[in-house]
C-alpha cells in the first residue's frame, strides 16, 4: 500500500501512539483487502458503544487512546448505548450505568459526538458520492444504497481508527467496480408493510452472502421500507449495498425470484413465540419522524394495557423534532426512548422474557443476543397487541 510521507510519519509514531496504532490498523486492513492507498473520509460512525455488547475488554484500549491525546479528524458519531437516561438507567444495576457512562465519556474525550443512534443520517445526511467509514451494518447499507455515499462495512475499531486518521483504505465498495449489481432479484410477492420488507431482507441475506443485488418489481416502497429491508439483508448476510432503480446489463445477471411463500415462511421462522409479549418494541433501526407519526396514527384512541411495555426507540435528535407526537405517545402509556434499543440493553435484567416487534432485524438477533422469545408482526399488529 502506498503511503504519503505524512502518513509514513504517523505510521512510524512521530505524531504519537494514538495515531500510530490507528494508522497501523488501517494499513493492516488495507493490505489484507488489496487497497492501494488511503482516501479521505467525510465522516465516521462507530459501533461498539453499549457496555452490554462491549464488556470490559476494550475499555483499556479507549483509555489508552485518550491518554495519548487521540482526537478524531472528521465529524464522528456513535451507535446506541445500553440505556436511555430517563427510563432504563433507573432500572439497571448502578455499576452497569457507571461503566456505560465512562465509555461514552471516553468517546467524547476523543472528540466523538455522543449521538447514540444507529441512524446518524437523520442527524446529518452524508453527500452522495462521498467516502465514509461507518460501522453499523444497517446504516452502511442505507448510506450506500439509498443515500448514494460510499462506505465499507467497518468494525468498531476500524471505524474509530479511520475517525482518528480521517482516512480509510480504498478497497471494497470504495471502488466503482465493486458497487455493480451481480445478481437480479425479482420480487413476485406483494409486500404489505415494513415487516414484509424486513423479512425480504432476512430471506435474501442468507442466499446472497456478500453479493450486490438489483431489485426488480419492488412494489411501492418508502425510504423506511428500504431501511428495514437493508437492515434485514445486512443482518443475515454480508451484503453492504443494493440497487433498486433501473440499471443496464440486468439480462446478464443470475436471477433469484422471491415468492409470497418465502416472505411468509421467513416471518414464521423468525417468530419463536405466540405468547402475549412483555415488551412491544418499535424502532430498530431507530425510528424516523415518519415512523413515529405512523405509531401515533396506530395508537389513536388506545391506551397501553397493564403488564406490558411499549417502547418506541429513536435518536434524541428525532425525538426533539417530534415533540408533539412524543407527548401523544407518552399520553397513551408508551415510552419514547432515545440512545438505546431492545437489543443493546439487558432485556432479561429488566424482567422481559418475550418481545413483539415490527423489525425483522430485531427478530433475527433477539433469541441469541437476548435469549428471549420473539414475535414478528407489523406496526399496526404490534400496537394492537400492546393495547388490546
Ligand atoms: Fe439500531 Fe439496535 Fe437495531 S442499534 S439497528 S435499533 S439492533
Amino acid at each position: 500500500m502506498h503511503l504519503t510521507s505524512e502518513e509514513e510519519k504517523i505510521f512510524n509514531g512521530e505524531l504519537g501512539w494514538a495515531y500510530q496504532v490507528s494508522m497501523r490498523i488501517l494499513v493492516t486492513l488495507g493490505e489484507l483487502f488489496g487497497a492501494s492507498e488511503l482516501i479521505p473520509i467525510e465522516s465516521a460512525h462507530i459501533s461498539g458503544v453499549s457496555y452490554k455488547t462491549l464488556g470490559d475488554a476494550p475499555i483499556d484500549f479507549f483509555e489508552a487512546l485518550v491518554k495519548a491525546d487521540g482526537k478524531v479528524q472528521v465529524p464522528s458519531t456513535v451507535n446506541p448505548s445500553s440505556f436511555d437516561p430517563e427510563y432504563l438507567a433507573k432500572r439497571l444495576p448502578e455499576d452497569h450505568v457507571k461503566k456505560q457512562l465512562h465509555v461514552i465519556d471516553l468517546y467524547e474525550s476523543m472528540g466523538v459526538k455522543a449521538t447514540l443512534t444507529c441512524t446518524p443520517y437523520y442527524l446529518r445526511q452524508p453527500r452522495p458520492g462521498c467516502h465514509l467509514a461507518w460501522s453499523e451494518s444497517s446504516a452502511v447499507i442505507y448510506a450506500n444504497s439509498v443515500l448514494g455515499s460510499w462506505t465499507n462495512r467497518e468494525g468498531g475499531p476500524s471505524a474509530l481508527a479511520a475517525a482518528l486518521i480521517g482516512k480509510t483504505p480504498n478497497y471494497g465498495v470504495h471502488k466503482t467496480e465493486n458497487r455493480e449489481a451481480n445478481v437480479l432479484v425479482k420480487v413476485k410477492s406483494p409486500l404489505r408493510n415494513e415487516t414484509d420488507f424486513g423479512a425480504l431482507g432476512i430471506h435474501l441475506g442468507k442466499l446472497l452472502k456478500n453479493e450486490v443485488p438489483l431489485f426488480e418489481g419492488l412494489p411501492n416502497y418508502t425510504k423506511d421500507d428500504l431501511k428495514q429491508m437493508g437492515a434485514g439483508l445486512a443482518s443475515s448476510g454480508m451484503t453492504s449495498m443494493f440497487h433498486y432503480q433501473e440499471a443496464s446489463g440486468r439480462e446478464k445477471l443470475e436471477t433469484i425470484s422471491v415468492e409470497a411463500k418465502d416472505i411468509q415462511d421467513t416471518i414464521e421462522t423468525l417468530s419463536t413465540s405466540s405468547e402475549s409479549p412483555d415488551l412491544v418494541f418499535i424502532g430498530c433501526p431507530h425510528c424516523s419522524l415518519r415512523e413515529i407519526q405512523s405509531v401515533v396514527q396506530a395508537l389513536k384512541g388506545k391506551k397501553v394495557k397493564r403488564g406490558i411495555e411499549l417502547w418506541i426507540c429513536t435518536s434524541s435528535h428525532v425525538k426533539k423534532t417530534a415533540e408533539k407526537h412524543v407527548n401523544t405517545i407518552k399520553g397513551a402509556g408508551a415510552y419514547v426512548l432515545c440512545d438505546t434499543c431492545a437489543i443493546v440493553t439487558w432485556i432479561k435484567k429488566l424482567g422481559i422474557d418475550t418481545i413483539m416487534t415490527n423489525s425483522a432485524k430485531t427478530a433475527y438477533y433477539t433469541p441469541t443476543l437476548n435469549e428471549v422469545d420473539v414475535t414478528l408482526a407489523s406496526t399496526t399488529e404490534c400496537i394492537e397487541e400492546a393495547c388490546k
